[in-house]
C-alpha cells in the first residue's frame, strides 16, 4: 500500500509537484500518467525519501520511507536504469543488492532468470547494455528483496514489444501475488493492458484518477451496426448520448457490455465495439491538453 497526501515540491517559485493525493493499493497496479514534466519522477522520488517534500506525506506500507525498517526488503524502487555503477557487471550489482537485503547467492541467478538476463549478458559490464537490459536489470535489483511494493519509473522505456509484453507479465503476476505496484509512463498505451488503477498528472496536478475500468467507460465506447439509423434511435432511448463520428457509426458513454446488452435486446448486428477513439490515449490526450507541450492535431 502507497498512499500519498497532499504531495507538494516547489523549487523556488515553481511547483513541481501540486498537492497530490492517491492510494496505490495491494494486488493491483497502478499507472502514473503524464506527459513529459509532469512531476511523476518528483513525486517518486519523494515516496522513497531521495527528495524531500515541501509538505504532505508519502507513506509506504503505513510509513515514510525512511522509517521503513530494511526498506529494500519492502519497497522495490526503480527510479533511474542508468544509475548502475558502470564498471560493475550485471551480476555484480545484483550481488550488490542481494547481499545488502540479506539473500543468498542463489537469488542472484533466481533474479536474473526472473529479469530474463542470460549469465553471459550478467558477466557483462553495465556500461555496455542496451537501455533495454538496463531496466531489465534496475527491475531485477528491485526485486532481489521480495518487496510487497514495486515503485518503478518509466519501466518499460526502452524495451521492445516482447520486453513490454514480459514486463506486463511480470508486473501482472505481481500484483496478483498481493503485490503493490506503482508504475508511471508516459506512453499510455503499454499502461492501459497493464494497470488496474490510473492517476494522470499535469503540470504536478491530478487531473484524473479511478480505476482503469470506470475512467475508460467514462470516455465511452466507439460502436457501429448494420442499421445505423436503428442503432441510433436505441442508443437514444438508452440514453447513451450518441455522437455521430464522420467513419461512420457512433461514440456513446456506455461500457461494451451494456451496447451488447442493448444489441440483444433490440436485435441489432454489431459491426464495431470498442473503447473511444484507441482508448486511453485519447482520453489522456483531452485531460491533459492545457499541460502537454504539444496537443496533438
Ligand atoms: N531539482 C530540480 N530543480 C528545479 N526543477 C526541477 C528539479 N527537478 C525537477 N524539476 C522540474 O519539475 C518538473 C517535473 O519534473 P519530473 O522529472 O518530475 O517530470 P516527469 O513527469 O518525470 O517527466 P518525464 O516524463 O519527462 O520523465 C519539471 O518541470 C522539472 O524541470
Ligand atoms: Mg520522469
Amino acid at each position: 500500500m502507497i498512499q500519498i497526501e497532499n504531495l507538494t515540491k516547489r523549487y523556488g517559485s515553481f511547483t513541481a509537484v501540486d498537492d497530490v493525493t492517491f492510494t496505490a493499493r495491494p494486488g493491483r497496479v497502478t499507472g502514473f500518467l503524464g506527459p513529459n514534466g509532469a512531476g511523476k519522477s518528483t513525486a517518486m522520488r519523494m515516496m522513497c525519501g531521495l527528495t524531500p517534500a515541501t509538505s504532505g506525506t508519502a507513506h509506504i506500507l503505513g510509513r515514510p520511507y525512511r522509517a521503513l525498517p530494511n526498506p529494500t526488503t519492502h519497497v522495490g524502487v526503480m527510479i533511474d536504469a542508468s544509475a548502475q555503477h558502470a564498471g560493475r557487471t550485471g551480476r555484480e550489482v545484483l550481488t550488490l543488492a542481494a547481499t545488502l537485503v540479506g539473500a543468498g547467492r542463489g537469488k542472484v541467478d533466481e533474479v536474473l532468470d526472473r529479469v530474463g538476463l542470460s549469465s553471459r549478458e550478467a558477466e557483462r559490464r553495465v556500461g555496455n547494455y542496451s537501455l533495454g537490459m538496463r531496466q531489465r536489470l534496475g527491475l531485477g535489483a528491485a526485486l532481489v528483496g521480495d518487496p510487497g511494493v514495486l515503485i518503478l519509473d518509466e519501466p518499460a522505456n526502452g524495451l521492445d514489444p516482447g520486453g513490454i509484453h514480459w514486463m506486463r507479465e511480470l508486473l501482472r503476476g505481481y500484483a496478483r501475488d498481493g503485490g503493490t505496484v506503482l508504475l508511471s509512463s508516459h506512453l499510455l498505451s503499454e499502461v492501459e493492458q497493464v494497470a488496474d488503477d490510473l492517476v494522470l498528472i499535469g503540470r504536478g496536478r491530478i487531473v484524473a484518477q479511478g480505476a482503469k475500468d470506470e475512467l475508460l467507460a467514462e470516455a465511452g465506447v466507439v460502436v457501429d451496426a448494420t442499421d445505423r439509423a436503428a442503432l441510433h434511435a436505441a442508443l437514444e432511448r438508452a440514453g447513451f448520448a450518441p455522437v455521430a463520428r464522420p467513419r461512420g457509426g457512433f461514440t456513446a458513454t456506455a461500457q461494451t457490455a451494456q451496447i451488447g446488452e442493448l444489441a440483444l435486446a433490440e436485435g441489432l448486428v454489431i459491426t464495431d465495439l470498442g473503447a473511444a477513439g484507441g482508448g486511453l490515449e485519447e482520453m489522456f490526450l483531452s485531460l491533459t491538453a492545457d499541460d502537454a507541450r504539444e496537443v496533438a492535431a
